[in-house]
């Protein structure tokens, strides 16, 4: 998504600075309005480095996407501390110190700042514990900052992806299988059929979601609009959910996500925890 978004960015005539981490995608995506800069946004170096990258350019710094995400599918019995620490690092902490480098440019040029969350933002699914709760206090976070810098005349907009054809899926689906190996026989028992579960609908819900560029067009809508919304949902699936999940309860929630999950495996039908379909 993020290097779709750059894309379409410099398509309507923006100067893009795009993270990433590795020379390779750099080479890959720069381009004609796509300037590539090594960031990882765990590595307060790396972020001081950007930040020094945009007080020395003359342009107005328009906006900040923060994009970077990672996925796992772990209950929340099982998944170790050292891999909560990691989904918030790069879910929430990352994004907040590059919030905080980037705002004294962002204010100069009252600019924005759009945050990516999800679904997941909104509603834990079982086995989203690290990811939803990051996405929760993404959200927050939001929120927040929003209140706070908008008399300063920054615009604070959280887009909210459903189900997004992308590396997630697979990426997501590699941790939780590493993850299920470390479980304690006792665990599995518990547990496997519903990481299963899960994985399998992680991935249909993903191949049968937007395509990148249909999710960075929403993006890009939150970056261009004269006067932004707060939230913007991505994908029929996102806005059905957000719409409806308000007037469900949460017992009638976890009947209707635990349906859901049934199809994907009969054996996790027991599980009796949230589920959506679509979205990681
Ligand atoms: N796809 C969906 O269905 C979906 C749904 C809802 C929300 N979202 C959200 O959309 C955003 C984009 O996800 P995606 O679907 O495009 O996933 P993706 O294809 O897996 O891309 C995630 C990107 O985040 C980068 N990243 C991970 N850790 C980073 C770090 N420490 N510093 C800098 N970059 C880092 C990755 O870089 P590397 O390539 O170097 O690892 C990768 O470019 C995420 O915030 C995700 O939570 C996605």
């Amino acid at each position: 998504m993020g290097a779709a978004t750059a894309r379409e960015l410099a398509r309507r005539g923006f100067h893009v600075l795009a993270g990433v981490r590795r020379d390779h995608d750099a080479d890959t995506i720069r381009a004609a309005g796509v300037e590539p800069v090594i960031l990882d946004i765990t590595r307060s170096e790396q972020v001081e480095a950007l930040a020094a990258r945009i007080a020395d350019d003359p342009r107005a710094l328009h906006a900040l996407v923060n994009n970077a995400g990672v996925q796992v599918n772990a209950p929340v019995e099982t998944l170790p501390p050292a891999e909560w620490r990691r989904v918030f690092e790069v879910n929430l902490f990352g994004h907040i110190a590059v919030t905080q480098a980037l705002l004294p440019a962002l204010l100069r040029a009252r600019g924005r700042v759009i945050n990516i969350s999800s679904i997941g933002g909104k509603y834990a699914m079982a086995t989203y514990g690290a990811y939803a709760g990051a996405k929760f206090a993404l959200e927050a976070v939001s929120d927040s900052l929003r209140r706070e810098v908008a008399p300063l005349g920054v615009q604070v907009v959280v887009v909210e992806p459903g189900g997004v054809r992308t590396e997630i899926a697979a990426r997501g689906i590699a941790t939780a299988n590493d993850l299920a190996t470390r479980m304690t026989p006792e665990q599995h028992e518990r547990y496997g059929d519903l990481v299963r579960a899960n994985n399998s609908l992680m991935a249909t819900g993903t191949a049968s979601g937007l395509t990148a560029d249909a999710a960075a067009r929403v993006v890009v809508k939150a970056v261009t609009a004269r006067r932004p919304r707060t939230r913007y949902t991505a994908g029929r699936d996102a806005a059905l959910i957000m719409r409806l999940g308000p007037f469900l309860s949460d017992r009638t929630l976890d009947r209707v996500l635990a349906a859901n999950l049934r199809r994907h495996h009969p054996k996790a039908a027991g599980a009796s925890s949230p589920h959506f379909a679509d979205t990681p």
